[in-house]
């Protein structure tokens, strides 16, 4: 399973990445203006310390607009996925991007059947958005059971990326439910790490290695 940040914030992106941590970054309008900071800068400053696929969403709902705001995103760097609604426009954009040869992040997913239209219309990845879901008490992991299931069963190669990822269950059970990817705050990436007993364990060795009156170097 590959993890993506979902984070527009560089100096989070810098840490995970220098830690080993990250396989790519996923942004969305709402993550940029946390930021306070210029978009197309934002996502330059994003591209060059990300080796992995950074994913730039387009604001336009109608589809020459998407397609010219597109564009622009996928000259700043050859790591850039257009990020494209899940909506009938946002599904010709993708059709469109899909012939010229530039990845597109389909998102705002919320059913099995969005996600088929995605897969049809050539997307790189779809986004289920599983913590908006269980928000309003339907079953998040469950949508990304049914749409692996169906990807497999029409051997689609559209990656299945978990998205809306609030804590380290949800990371866990979309991956026994067959995510390809999981974008996930900072905070719940960094949080995977911690267990009490590690914690315990750790403390433990510690002390005992500090009785021996031994060191290694
Ligand atoms: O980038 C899309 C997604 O992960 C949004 O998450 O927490 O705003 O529902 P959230």
């Amino acid at each position: 399973m590959e993890f993506f940040a979902d984070t527009a914030d560089v100096e989070a992106i810098r840490e995970l990445g220098e830690a080993g941590l990250i396989d790519g970054v996923t942004t969305n309008p709402t993550l940029v203006a946390k930021t306070g900071r210029d978009f197309l800068s934002v996502i330059g400053e994003i591209c060059a310390i990300t080796e992995g696929p950074v994913s730039a969403e387009v604001a336009s709902t109608d589809f020459t607009g998407m397609v010219a705001e597109g564009e622009r995103l996928a000259d700043i760097a050859g790591n850039v996925v257009i990020k494209l609604p899940l909506t009938l426009d946002g599904l010709k954009a993708c059709a469109h991007f899909r012939r010229v040869g530039i990845r597109t992040n389909v998102t705002l997913c919320f059913s099995a059947a969005q996600a088929i239209l995605a897969a049809k219309a050539g997307a790189s990845y779809v986004s289920p958005f599983i913590g908006r879901m269980d928000d309003i008490n339907l079953d998040g992991v469950a949508l990304i059971r049914d749409i692996r299931r169906i990807f497999d069963n029409y051997g689609f190669e559209t990656k299945l990326l978990a998205a809306s990822i609030r804590s380290p269950n949800h990371v866990t059970r979309s991956a026994l439910a067959g995510a390809d990817v999981a974008t996930c705050p900072p905070t719940v990436i960094k949080s995977l790490v911690a267990h009490p007993l590690t914690e315990k364990g750790l403390h433990g060795f510690l002390s005992d290695w500090k009785r021996s009156g031994q060191s290694i170097v």
